[in-house]
């Protein structure tokens, strides 16, 4: 045991990320150490990182950089992520003081090192998710929160030309229905009244039962429900062709799951989703989405974008705004297309950056209208919020709404952890402003 130790660990990316950073504080926790709040006090200092755009892997190094420069001379430097898993050795090249490199498959390996086992190499990035899941499984979970993340499904067999994601996390695999069950109970009697089932590609999901028979997301969900201090769940992220009928219809008949879904289309040109090889059509898209709103009129529904994907031409960017004019966007990101080394499109000809730019413009410009009038359609109306944490200013608290909307509150702490209703009183296109009922 390290009694006195303390870890600080920052997240970069996805929610997949913070599942994982949640998994390596509650490992530290397991051997002793208190979290830190900031970088400059902790013995250990973990950088769990993103690689998907270029400006993200840079972020590492900036990050290793200040560290170094202001952190504690003898703490140990964890790089784990999939910048880990994708630069793998170079990181230790480039930055030396750096102790241990992991990879997202790899994480149990911080056990042993923090038990001080012999680790012969220190750049791990093998891939095995059903060691990495079996493994995590014996660390009692520290998590506080009423909204909590549990992964699901890991990896991702698409292949899609701008991404690194196959190669970051590896073949798509999905972890057994009564580990899950195990999980989603554990998180719902240390307070978590949410829960986010989240994977890569969360909807291909198709875990085995304990008889070994394979079931579906809708399956895993009806199942989660079933626990009684469970109120809500959602889940991210879905690719367009998993978004199977029997899913879609779960919407209408489920009171649980939230009427919210992140369904990221990515272009509205049938062209360019065909150079990104996400083997669907932008009608294909208006299918699904004509379908789950007759199932909940009300969804809100939130995409990515990229911007500027080599070949873009005027009338395929023309292509994406009218997608996003006719489906109307509660919430969308978008982004600059960024090559990535070792994936198809990163070697074909570029779009300039001057044209990239102008239209992520019109695209963000097109988005947060869309997002500011479907907050709009609530003031003066009654949302039910869960209260997550203190807000801001002083008096004031914040939280979620079932459309995913993020609420600040003026309202007491006694609501934290609770699903109250809030009547809204001002809103603006990334949040909403509200007062508890009493
Ligand atoms: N599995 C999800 C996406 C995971 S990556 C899906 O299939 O949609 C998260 C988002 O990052 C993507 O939806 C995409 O919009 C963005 N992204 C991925 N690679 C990118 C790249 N090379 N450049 C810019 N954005 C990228
Ligand atoms: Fe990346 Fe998603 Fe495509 Fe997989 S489906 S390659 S995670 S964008
Ligand atoms: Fe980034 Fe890896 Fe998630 S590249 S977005 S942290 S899967």
């Amino acid at each position: 045991m390290n009694n006195s130790k303390s870890f600080f660990i920052k997240s970069f990316g996805c929610q997949m990320n913070i599942y994982d950073s949640d998994k390596m504080r509650d490992i530290f926790i397991s051997h002793g150490m208190s979290q830190a709040n900031h970088y400059e006090h902790a013995d250990y200092v973990v950088l769990n990182t993103c690689h998907i755009r270029e400006k993200a892997t840079e972020k590492t190094y900036s990050d290793l950089g200040r560290v170094n420069k202001k952190g504690k001379i003898n703490n140990k430097i964890i790089v784990t992520g999939c910048v880990a898993q994708a630069e793998g050795d170079l990181i230790r090249k480039r930055v030396p003081f750096v102790d241990l490199v992991l990879g997202p498959q790899s994480l149990q390996t911080l056990d042993k090192y923090l038990s001080n086992e012999i680790i012969e190499d220190k750049t791990i990035t093998e891939f095995d998710a059903i060691e990495k899941f079996d493994s995590l499984k014996k660390f009692p979970s520290y998590n506080s929160s009423s909204s909590a993340f549990l992964t699901i499904q890991e990896g991702c067999d698409k292949f899609c030309t701008f991404c690194v994601v196959p190669y970051t996390r590896g073949s798509e695999y999905s972890r057994r229905i009564d580990d899950i069950l195990f999980e989603a109970k554990n998180m719902a009697n240390s307070g978590a009244v949410e829960i986010t089932l989240l994977g890569q590609n969360v909807n291909a999901y198709h875990g085995e039962d304990k008889n070994g028979t394979q079931r579906d997301l809708t399956y895993l969900i009806n199942k989660i429900s079933e626990i009684e201090k469970i109120k809500r769940i959602t889940y991210s992220t879905s690719h367009p062709n998993n978004m199977t009928d029997k899913l879609i219809e779960l919407h209408g008949s489920n009171e649980k799951l939230l009427p919210f879904l992140h369904l990221p289309v990515q272009s509205g040109s049938n062209k360019i989703l065909k150079l990104m090889n996400r083997k669907h059509t932008r009608e294909f898209y208006f299918g699904i989405i004509d379908k789950i709103k007759k199932q909940k009129k009300d969804i809100a529904l939130s995409s990515d974008f990229i911007i500027g994907f080599p070949g873009e031409e005027e009338k395929d960017f023309d292509d994406t705004i009218d997608l996003i004019e006719q489906v109307e966007f509660m919430n969308s990101y978008s982004f600059i297309y960024s090559p990535r080394p070792g994936t198809p499109a990163a070697d074909r000809k570029q779009v300039s950056l001057k044209i990239q730019e102008e239209r992520l413009k019109i695209a963000q410009s097109l988005l947060n209208e869309q997002q500011k009038n479907f907050n709009k359609k609530f003031l003066k109306k009654t949302l039910e919020v869960l209260i997550s944490s203190s807000g801001k200013y002083e008096g004031q608290v914040k939280g979620r709404s079932e459309f995913n909307q993020s609420v600040a509150i003026e309202g007491n702490s006694k609501y934290i952890g609770n699903i109250v209703p809030v009547n809204i009183t001002d809103v603006s296109s990334h949040s909403l402003i509200g007062k508890t009922k009493s």
